[in-house]
């Protein structure tokens, strides 16, 4: 039997039908149809499946759907500024060639976003601890931390 969850997901309420043993991830992704979060390991090692729940990274194959009634999503999809224009993360993250395959991009994009909300100044160190759950098999790493840093540095110079 299907269980109807309210939920916001990027700033839009709505309604998932959802059997109690789905995850968020399946939900999200076809439920929801926000592929953009993608499905790595479905165990929580990958962190090709991050979103944010109320605030926070989470991996979204480790969350049931049904516990995220009432709650406030945001996927890679809402990340985005507008329609026609990325996110800083997003844009640096080309300019840096921070991408290869691209299937690790959301989830790292969607844990700096979240990083950057909670500490808009982070060191390297706390750029690496912070996505130390997002595996990349292709970039070696450099390249995403430059396009944090770089986006970081963005936007403390926006506020000053
Ligand atoms: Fe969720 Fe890998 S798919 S952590």
């Amino acid at each position: 039997m299907k269980h109807i969850i309210p939920v916001t997901i990027n700033d839009e309420a709505c309604e998932l039908a959802v059997e109690p043993n789905r995850t968020l991830l399946d939900a999200l992704r076809t439920e929801g149809a926000l592929t953009g979060t993608k499905k790595g390991c479905d165990v929580g090692e990958c962190g090709s499946c991050t979103v944010i729940l109320d605030g926070k990274p989470v991996n979204s194959c480790l969350v049931l759907a049904v516990e995220v009634r009432n709650r406030h999503i945001q996927t890679i999809e809402g990340i985005q500024t507008s329609y026609d224009e990325v996110h800083p993360l997003q844009d640096n993250f080309m300019r840096c060639g921070a991408a290869q395959c691209g299937f690790c991009t959301p989830g790292i994009i969607v844990m700096a976003k979240a990083l950057l909300d909670e500490n808009p100044t982070p060191t390297e160190d706390e750029i690496k601890f912070a996505i130390a759950g997002n595996i990349c098999r292709c970039t070696g790493y450099t390249k995403i931390i430059e396009a944090i840093k770089l986006t970081a540095a963005q936007q403390n110079q926006k506020m000053e």
